[in-house]
Parts: structure tokens; sequence; C-alpha cells
């Protein structure tokens, strides 16, 4: 093997840059070149790349996002076309493009959509090894995922910035968190910032629970209340909070708008000042935390090696502490969070934190 090509799509987190060095690393090592494909699978099927080198990546693991660029929307093999408003399948066409380059490998780097389409490719005819990231932390191939540290840590700085405020003026302060159907981000952000509520997207809420703990809370001379809510929590017998449609998006829909909701509904409901934030992209932004760098390197160093000592169809997460592979899975099903078994919401709930119905 000469050379192996690295891509990162789907939502961008921090991390990504230090599997971006680890694999280049690796690989010169072992005297093999690198190529960067560009902005995602945009660039995997118009043939867009940059040469990687180790001093193109010097230093790369401190800063957030993907020097790659990257794109959600994009699949291979369900490609939008602008012209027909039809999608196409220009899988092979992505891998004669890279092969003219003479790549003969390539690592992958993306949640549970890109990885699915890694598998295609992989599938395809071209050796492919996956590495998960995500935010949201809802893979089965890997615990935790690449940027989920980081994200917890820029929500529970925005949250204790919400708590002084909330404080000053004896507000409600409902704050919406992203992490699409799976709620480890809520769950784990909202605990270490000191939510008073927890709101899920795994359990429906029942919304006068939630309007008589806000009462008490208030009530006990607490002065404000923190409430967390992921993106696509709902209330018991209601629908999701759909924000966009992206029509050229393999996944179109977009959560946003259930904190709005749920304020407005509180400030009726119980008189009490209520105010929303959603969080947004600032959780998907930012320098790596340590422990992201430390992972993405690990996960980007597991994968090229596996690609060069010839094992393709693999991906490579962290499991138990250690770093383990797994074969590409036939589905993408995101990992959702038991509700019952997760041992943080059994704490959360033993030490009274509400998550959203009585018990
Ligand atoms: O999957 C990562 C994620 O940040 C989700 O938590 C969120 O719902 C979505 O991407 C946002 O997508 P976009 O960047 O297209 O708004």
């Amino acid at each position: 093997m000469k050379k192996i090509a690295i891509m990162t799509a789907g939502g961008d987190c921090a991390g990504l840059n230090s599997a971006i060095k680890a694999i280049v690393m690796t690989a010169n090592t072992h005297g093999i070149e690198t190529i960067g494909v560009t902005d995602g699978y945009i660039g995997f099927v118009e043939g867009n790349y940059i040469p990687l080198t180790v001093d193109t990546v010097r230093n790369i693991e401190i800063q957030g996002g993907t020097m790659l660029g990257s794109s959600n929307k994009e699949c291979p093999f369900h490609y939008y076309n602008k012209k027909t408003g039809g999608f196409d399948d220009r899988t092979d066409e992505g891998i004669k493009k890279l092969r003219a380059q003479g790549v003969e490998g390539m690592v992958v780097v993306g949640g549970d959509g890109t990885l699915d389409s890694a598998r295609v490719i992989f599938e395809h005819g071209m050796p492919t090894v996956g590495i998960p990231k995500t935010i949201d932390n809802d893979m089965s191939a890997s615990e935790p995922t690449i940027g989920f540290q980081t994200a917890i840590e820029a929500a529970v700085e925005a949250i204790r910035r919400l708590i002084t405020t909330a404080y000053s003026h004896r507000r409600v302060m409902v704050v919406e968190l992203m992490g699409r159907t799976s709620g480890y981000l809520t769950l784990y952000a909202g605990f270490a910032a000191g939510a008073d509520i927890i709101l899920l997207p795994e359990h429906d809420y029942n919304l006068k629970a939630v309007c008589n703990r806000v009462d008490q809370i208030m009530k006990s001379g607490k002065r404000y209340v923190i409430i967390a809510i992921s993106e696509a929590a709902k209330e018991e017998g209601g629908e999701e909070t759909i924000a966009k449609l992206v029509k050229d998006s393999f996944e179109q829909k977009r959560y946003g708008g259930v904190s709005q909701k749920l304020a407005a509904q509180i400030e009726q409901l119980t008189g009490y000042e209520t105010r929303a934030t959603v969080l947004g992209h600032i959780q998907r932004g930012g320098e790596p935390t340590t422990q992201d760098i430390i992972l993405g390197a690990q996960l980007g160093n597991a994968a090229a090696k596996l690609l060069i000592e010839g094992q393709p169809g693999y991906i490579v997460g962290m499991k138990g502490g250690k770093v383990e592979k797994v074969e590409f899975p036939k589905d993408r099903v995101p990992r959702l969070l038991d509700f019952e078994e997760n041992d943080l919401c059994k704490t959360a709930r033993d030490m009274g934190i509400f998550l959203g119905v009585e018990e």
C-alpha cells in the first residue's frame, strides 16, 4: 500500500483534527502517503483532494472542527442531483476518482450515516476503515465517540452562565441541547451543570409534573430553576419539534424549538418568568478537550494500522477504555440512552433531579 485517503463527514465536532493527524503520522511512519478528501462526500464524489503531510498536520490537533471540511447532507449512493431533483448512486464514480490518484485505502471519520456510506464504499471494493465521531454519542461502536466530551464541557459552561442570570432574576431557564434522538449530551451536561430538571428524548415528559416540580423548587426558596431539554424531547402524547426539513439531505429532519415551546407553557401554567436558550452549534465548536485529542489520536492510529495491515471493513472505537474493532453494521440505528439502566440516570433520579415523570 502506497497511498491512503482520509475523509471527515457528517456534523463536525472537536477531536477530528487529532484523528487526521494520527492517521497521517502513522501512515508516514510506514512510508505511506496520505491525501485528504475535502468537504466529506462532496469531495468524494467530485474528486476534490488536498495533500496531507507531517508538516501540514503539525499542531492541528488543538483546533476544533476539521481541517478537511465536512458536510452532513450528502450520501454517495443517494446523491442529490440538482438538475433532476432526484438522487443518484455515485459510489463507483467516487472510488474511480480515488483510484486514479493511486489511493488504495481510505479512513472515514463520521457518524452513523457517514459510516453506513463507508460500508457501502467498502462493499464496492475500496478498502475502508471507519472511525466514529459525534457530539450525540449515539454510536454503538464507541463509548464515548470523538467530540462528545468537548460538547459536554461547552454546554456545561453555557448552562453555568445561565445559572447566574437565572438566580439574579428569579427565573426559570429552559436550555435546549443537541443530540437528535439520543439524550446523552443533555443528561451528562445537564447533570454536570446542576440542572434541576432534565428532559430526554428517550422518555416523554409530563407537562403538569414538570410545572409542579418548577413550582416546588421556586417555593423552596431556591430562586431559580434550570431545565435541560434535548432537542428531540417531547411531551407525553405530543410530537417532536422540527425546526426544518433539509430537502437535499439524506436525513432531512433538523430539530429545534422545543425549549421555546416549553418555556411559554411553563410561564403560562405556573406564572414564573421563564426564558428559553438554544445552545445550538456552540456545542459543536471550539477547541477539543485533552480527552478528545487523545481519543481522536488513538482511533486515528488504530484505523490507519488496520488499513496498513490489510484488515479493512471495520470501525474502530473505544470500548471499556480499550480500542476495539467491530465490523461495519448493516443498519444506521442510533444508540439511545437506556432510561431505566443508565447509571447516570439512576444517580440523577436518586439525587432528586426530575427526569420528566413522577416515579
Ligand atoms: O449529529 C450532530 C448534530 O449536531 C445533532 O446533534 C444536531 O441535531 C444536528 O447535528 C444539527 O445539524 P445541522 O448542523 O445540519 O444543523
